[in-house]
């Protein structure tokens, strides 16, 4: 494993090719246009430097991660020589098929294609490709370069060798990957959200303020960040889209979106990329 192509330089795409980069592996960043990727060269630039600044990481480190990543905006020549691609597009079903059927189509035979999707199943991704022993889910939290999780999940097809060597591969980046089944949130946002949507019910049925209620978890449970801020600084469409799937996956009224969390969504307050949440970042 050497050169790993990044599909998607948003948030997450950004921090995972900074994190590959960091650790010496060539890096294909590819994204649809030229200012998606300036935007996240930018902010893999300014994540470095905070490294710099604590002392983790020195200036030539930091010059080092950023020559090993190349800005590509076409996916057939982003992947051509990749070992793993990780797909970070938006958390979209549609988009991912097509985009694994690409990757079918263009990344070598023996690549590994990795998903860092949040909650859609490893499986179904799997099926639009000819190499479902080669699918495998690799999921990122936020942000990236700090989270030490990676939570590597087996579709229903997915080999023992597959799957060894993304979790190699995840310790060699100075993670800890947890293995886990394809089933609707997998571990992480199956116990996350319920806890998030919990905390939005909370506040809809005004048992207490937005503050009140993040204050309790950070300091009553030793949480870095409350429920409402960490659901804006996630995203509250992807909240949303994260509920959806455990509602639907499995059935359960107990997993159905608050209203309010909805409505937030509908009106465009999608959190800290927004500008708006449950806190205003404008
Ligand atoms: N890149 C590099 N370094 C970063 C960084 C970034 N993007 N963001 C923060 N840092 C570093 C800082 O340099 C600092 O380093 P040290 O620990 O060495 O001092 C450290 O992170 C802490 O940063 P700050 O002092 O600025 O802020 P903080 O102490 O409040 O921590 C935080 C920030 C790490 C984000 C912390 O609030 C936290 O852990 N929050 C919870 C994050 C979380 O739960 N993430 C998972 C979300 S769920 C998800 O991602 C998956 C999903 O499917 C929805």
């Amino acid at each position: 494993m050497k050169n790993i192509a990044v599909i998607g330089s948003g948030t997450m795409g950004n921090g995972i090719a900074h994190t590959f980069a960091q650790f010496g592996y060539q890096v294909n960043l590819i994204d649809v246009n030229n200012e998606a990727l300036d935007r996240a060269i930018s902010t893999i630039g300014k994540n470095l430097d905070r490294q710099v600044t604590k002392g983790t990481i020195t200036e030539t480190d930091k010059a080092n991660t950023l020559k090993n990543i190349t800005n590509f905006t076409q996916i057939a020549e982003g992947v051509a020589n990749a070992d793993l691609i990780v797909e970070a597009a938006t958390e979209n079903l549609e988009l991912k098929l097509k985009i694994f059927k690409d990757l079918d189509t263009y990344a070598k035979p023996e690549a590994i294609l990795a998903s860092n999707t949040s909650s859609i199943s490893i499986t179904k991704i799997a099926s639009v490709t000819s190499r479902g022993d080669k699918v495998i889910g690799m999921h990122f939290m936020n942000p990236v370069p700090v989270m030490k999780l990676v939570e590597v999940i087996r579709g229903y097809a997915t080999s023992d060798e597959t799957t060894a060597i993304v979790m190699d591969l995840s310790t060699k980046l100075s993670k800890a990957p947890v293995e886990v089944n394809d089933y609707p949130g997998f571990v992480a946002n199956r116990i996350l959200m319920p806890m998030i949507n919990e905390a939005i019910y909370t506040l809809y049925e005004s048992v207490a303020g937005v503050e009140e209620i993040d204050t309790v978890m950070k300091l009553g449970m030793a949480h870095p960040m409350g429920p409402l801020q960490l659901a804006d600084f996630i995203g509250l469409d992807v909240c949303l889209a994260i509920l959806n799937v455990l509602h639907d996956g499995f059935g359960n009224p107990k997993y159905a979106p608050c209203p309010l969390l909805v409505n937030m969504v509908t009106a465009g307050n999608k959190g800290v990329k927004s500008g708006e949440g449950f806190y205003n970042y404008a």
